[in-house]
């Protein structure tokens, strides 16, 4: 797939120094770090400061105005340490604080998520029939279907919020019969928008629903493909470094990862590890007050 162009607030001046800069990342949790493993694998090199916002998820659950908000003050923090790029890797988010966030710091490249996984939602949906599940906030935000739209006008698309897949993902409850049934009970009704074999593609519109992709597979109708956002977002983020050529110079695929966390290092460490796929030590993680 080709990617098209990442709507990234900028500045055209950018210095070597800034090129040595991290990647700065925000979440409101954990769910977060499935981007960031995303992001790890396409660019081995970069440094990143991953910030979750654990004391006031979820997001899912807020108004949009406070959820800008809270946006706004994570961003802050990563700025004050020193980023040269912000990738918004929570859904909810990205759906209602990017224009603030470009009129805050018009000088940094931002991108969040729903962009990228709009354009791969697209991408696999030859008969433009695309469900989307996502938090109440995102579903809310309508960011998707606006997304989805200015690629395919014709296309048909329904959403569902699917709260619940936060709190199962969270606890680690990753598959077996509870998972099934709350599966089935959202994504029936979905699936039931899409007479003659359902949508082309569902897409996993949250942070937290691709560690449940393979229960949510399982009770769609053959041949219904998922889309995570991550793996998407990720190659923008490389392309888009590339353009504004703020690849870190000096990088010998031995980047390194700084996590802050607004509450409980210790379960910060725990849960993400579900979420990043490799180990993580509370002592890694970085306690900081909004
Ligand atoms: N990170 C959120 C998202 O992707 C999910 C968790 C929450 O509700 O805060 O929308």
């Amino acid at each position: 797939m080709t990617p098209t162009p990442v709507p990234v607030h900028n500045s055209p001046t950018m210095s070597t120094e800034t090129s040595s800069l991290p990647i700065g990342v925000f979440d409101s949790g954990v769910g977060g770090l499935t981007v960031l493993r995303a992001l790890k694998r396409a660019l081995p090199a970069e440094n990143f400061l991953y910030l979750g916002d654990t004391a006031r998820l979820p997001y899912g659950t807020k108004s949009g105005a406070t959820v800008a908000r809270y946006a706004l003050q994570t961003t802050r923090v990563l700025v004050d340490i020193g980023v040269k790029m912000l990738v918004v890797a929570c859904n909810t988010a990205s759906s209602v604080a990017m224009p603030g966030l470009a009129e805050a710091y018009p000088g940094l490249p931002c991108t969040g998520v729903i962009e990228p996984g709009a354009a791969a939602a697209c991408a696999c949906a030859p008969r433009g029939r695309i469900a989307v599940i996502a938090t109440g906030g995102t579903v809310r935000g309508a960011a998707y279907q606006g997304a989805i739209l200015r690629r395919r006008p014709e296309a048909t698309i329904a959403t569902r919020p699917a709260q619940l897949f936060v709190s199962l993902a969270e606890e680690g409850w990753i598959d077996g019969q509870v998972v099934t049934d709350i599966a089935r009970r959202y994504l029936d009704p979905l699936m039931a928008e899409f007479p003659e074999g359902g949508p082309d593609c569902l897409v996993l519109g949250c942070t937290h629903f691709p560690v449940l992709a393979q229960a949510i597979q399982g009770v769609l109708p053959q041949g219904v493909c998922l889309i995570d956002s991550a793996e998407t977002t990720a190659r923008w983020v490389a392309e888009e470094l590339g353009v504004r050529k703020l690849l870190r110079p000096d990088g010998d695929g031995t980047g390194t990862v700084r996590f802050f966390a607004t509450d409980d290092p210790e379960r910060f460490a725990r849960v993400g590890e579900i979420f990043l796929g490799e180990p993580l030590s509370a002592s890694d993680v970085n306690l900081v007050d909004l």
